[in-house]
């Protein structure tokens, strides 16, 4: 094993305060994410548990966490963890401390009985060596639904406590919003997309109690993002309820619930999912994670 001497493995760091600032500086430096923006949403994922080496001056230099993602697929509840907030820095690659952290967090994984570890990625092959497959996501395109029920609609603001409040407690009771391919809960990733996507528009239908999430997309058409509620409602009844009818529907995630069937087109995004998991436990139909529970 390489030098390590002057560094210092530490996992489930997160409450130590000087250590989470330090993990956020590595972000900052490598992704150029803010993620103590979290700190004013509730903190992060309580069930995050980061792995990392730390240099004698404190510094996280090397880092990936590992957080339970609970997902339907294909109808089926899967026990599945996640992985982000993988990087290390420039001046130690190439050691092998990214190998030490991922094995960390694989062993972490296995041991807790996780059947499945999902991550997110522009560079698929470094993960191949540790069982993940990568998964093709879909888009789905069509022509707007007509002849929806119109209902009362309001729109919430992310600079609001008590609407932040609201869409917290539909996040934690929330139906998955495709039984193709989708998690059960995510709270602090969908809140914190939600502050990071500035054309992100979270629409309460508020007999339905279900927030709507979507934004223009690049065609100038509606895109469909995610929706949270114990109920999903139908895509004619959104568009209604919205007052809006757009050229051209796209749905980001499986429309299973929207009593509505697009094309699925295959996603050209550079980011991969991956997978590590049983054959029998990988979505057998197009789908694709919501970008609100990107990670
Ligand atoms: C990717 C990154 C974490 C690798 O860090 P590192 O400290 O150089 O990694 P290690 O030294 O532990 O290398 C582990 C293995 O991955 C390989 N590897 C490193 N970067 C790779 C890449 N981009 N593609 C494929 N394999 C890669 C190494 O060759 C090494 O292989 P080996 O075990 O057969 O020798 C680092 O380059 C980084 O932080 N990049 C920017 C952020 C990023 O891309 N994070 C991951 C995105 S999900």
């Amino acid at each position: 094993m390489p030098d390590r001497k002057r560094l210092c493995f530490r996992s489930d760091y997160f409450g130590d305060r000087a250590a989470w600032l330090a993990f956020a500086g590595l972000l900052e430096d490598i992704f150029g994410i803010d993620v103590t923006v979290l700190d004013r949403l509730g903190g992060p994922d309580p069930t995050s548990v980061p792995f990392a080496w730390f240099d004698g001056a404190g510094r996280c230099i090397a880092n990936i966490t590992a957080f339970s993602l609970p997902l339907v697929v294909d109808g089926t509840f899967v026990r599945a963890a996640g992985l982000q907030s993988g990087a290390v820095r420039p001046e130690h690659r190439g050691r092998g401390l990214y190998r030490d952290v991922m094995e960390a967090a694989l062993r972490h994984c296995d041991a807790e009985g996780f059947e499945a570890v999902a991550l997110l990625t522009d560079t698929p092959d470094l993960y191949r060596r540790y069982g993940f497959r990568a998964l093709a996501q879909h888009r789905f395109t069509g022509s707007a639904p007509a002849g929806g029920r119109a209902g009362p609609l309001r729109r919430l603001d992310i600079g609001s406590e008590a609407d932040m409040t609201l869409l917290g407690r539909l996040l934690d009771g929330r139906r998955p919003v495709s039984d193709r391919f989708a998690p059960l809960r995510q709270k602090e990733m969908f809140l914190f997309n939600a502050a990071l996507t500035p054309d992100i528009r979270l629409d309460l239908m508020e007999e339905a109690n279900a927030v709507i999430a979507w934004q223009i997309g690049e065609d100038g058409g509606f895109e469909l993002l995610d929706i949270v509620g114990a109920h999903i409602p139908r895509l004619a009844d959104i568009l209604a309820s919205l007052r809006i009818a757009p050229p051209r529907v796209t749905v980001r995630f499986a429309p299973d619930h929207l009593g509505w069937a697009g094309t699925a087109v295959p996603d050209a995004d550079d980011m991969v999912l991956m997978l590590r998991a049983a054959e029998s436990l990988l979505p057998k139909q197009p789908f694709a994670l919501p970008p609100t529970a990107g990670f």
